[in-house]
């Protein structure tokens, strides 16, 4: 508790680290928040969930949005059968009481229930199974594509810390790129997450891309997610972590590619100056997981 509270208020790891070296660090922040050339963000509108700006967001707002439709139709059929029965068994109309344990009884009661279970539960499950099969945990797609951006985030409480492999390409090394709850991604480009945590069980979400994963301490969790707007969408945390988990929000900025590659061609020289080979709370990273 004591150590991680020490990110409370700091930058770029500012933590741990003299004057000089705390200089060149906020130097790095500053250029990480390089202002861009995109549009301003578009505000949300309506009811709902925020907007989707992800290439599969779509698979999971189908499927909320079918099961609300069977649910309705469920509803208005619920509600016609008791006005039916308000209307139809009144003064009337001598009762008959049972239990209900009838074979007629059981039959209709046994017959409605598959129905649901099948067609709203049943929809669910084979096209959720079927989504994280070809999408949503398809990692040998991902993984296979050269235009991958891969990234290693750190959870802790309570902020968010990526790091880019840098011009070598291998993590936790000298010129990875390190940002704290700031988060930049190219357009149109798959994004390979490995996430892990250093103290509690958080949870990275990005609502306006549909997709969550849980960071675990001990344990390296992936995840993958693709853009297809420029803009920029907020990074939460979807796990009860503690008194300030509320305020565990970061953010993430979708850049067209050309200006993400100026950006990390901006930061990487700066980040190799800045790293320190005693500070070894900073060195978090690990080799990239190749199998799970
Ligand atoms: Cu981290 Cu809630």
């Amino acid at each position: 508790m004591k150590g991680s509270l020490k990110f409370i208020g700091s930058t770029v790891g500012l933590r741990a680290c003299g004057p000089r070296q705390g200089l060149k660090l906020a130097v790095l922040a500053i250029m990480a928040h390089a202002p861009s050339t995109f549009a301003a963000v578009k505000p949300e509108v309506g009811f709902g969930l925020p907007r989707d700006v992800s290439q599969n967001g779509h698979l999971i707002d189908w499927l909320m949005n079918i099961t609300h439709v069977f649910n309705i139709i469920l509803f208005v059929i619920m509600c016609a059968w008791m006005a039916i029965a308000i209307f139809k068994y009144n003064q009337n109309h001598l009762a008959h009481y049972d239990h209900g344990s009838s074979k007629h009884s059981v039959t209709v009661a046994l017959a409605i229930s598959a129905v649901i279970f099948f067609v709203v539960d049943g929809n669910l499950f084979v096209n959720t199974i079927s989504d994280l099969d070809k999408e949503f945990w398809n990692f040998d797609k991902v993984a296979a594509d050269p235009r991958t951006v891969r990234l290693e985030i750190n959870a802790h409480q309570w902020a968010w810390d990526a790091r880019y492999a840098g011009p070598d390409g291998k993590f936790n090394t000298e010129d990875d790129v390190v940002t704290w709850n700031d988060i930049k991604v190219p357009l149109g480009t798959p994004i390979y997450v490995q996430l892990t945590s250093t103290d509690v069980i958080h949870s990275f979400y990005l609502p306006n891309f549909r997709v969550k994963m849980d960071a675990v301490p001990g344990q390296i969790n992936r995840m993958w997610f693709q853009a297809k707007e420029p803009g920029e969408f907020d990074i939460g945390c979807a796990q009860h972590c503690g008194t300030h988990h509320y305020k565990m929000k970061a953010q993430l900025t979708v850049l067209p590619a050309d200006e993400y590659k100026r950006w990390l061609e901006l930061v990487s020289p700066t980040a190799k100056r800045a790293y320190d080979p005693d500070d070894k709370a900073a060195h978090w990273g690990w080799d990239w997981k190749e199998v799970y």
